[in-house]
């Protein structure tokens, strides 16, 4: 059974996943419009079902453990960026916060001595050390290239095989 702090902890995750996933929808968005960004479109709602399926994951458990998973309203994300740089810079702050996020519940949970939640999460560091690691990567390679175009075309046509490393 999950303690009052905990449920309510572990919701708040719930929507922060869910903002993740909205946040990474409208990038998805924007850069479908940009011209030659198919690979970078690709990969935003690709991570936007992840993000959802982070979430999902989560209202699983809190209503597995007797608790009420709250479906949560959004709030608007950012919906444009001046370049694909920003878009990246952005996720990667994101993903920064939820890793912060998820350290916090880690933290709960053991002075909760909630040690089935604790185990729960851990599936969800080592996701975020993954997530905090390709983000980087892609922000240090888009700080090389610059403005050189031809630098971006082989960004845009690799980042999905940088995903499965
Ligand atoms: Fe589920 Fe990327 O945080």
């Amino acid at each position: 059974m999950l303690s009052q702090k905990m449920k309510e902890a572990l919701n708040r995750q719930v929507w922060m996943e869910a903002q993740s996933s909205q946040a990474y929808l409208a990038m998805g968005s924007w850069a479908e419009i940009q011209p030659g960004l198919k690979g970078c479109t690709k990969f935003f709602f690709k991570h936007s079902d992840e993000e959802r399926m982070h979430m999902l994951k989560l209202i699983h458990y809190i209503n597995e453990r007797g608790g009420f998973a709250v479906i949560p309203s959004l709030e608007q994300p950012v919906l444009t960026f001046v370049s694909l740089k920003a878009a990246f810079d952005q996720l990667f702050k994101h993903e920064v916060k939820v890793s912060e996020s998820i350290n916090n519940l880690v933290e709960i949970a053991l002075a909760e001595k909630d040690y089935a939640t604790h185990n729960f999460l851990q599936w969800y560091v080592i996701e975020q050390m993954e997530e905090e690691r390709l983000a980087r990567e892609c922000n240090d390679k888009l700080e090389l290239i610059g403005d050189d175009k031809s630098g971006l075309y082989l960004f845009d046509r690799d980042i999905m095989t940088m995903d499965q490393q």
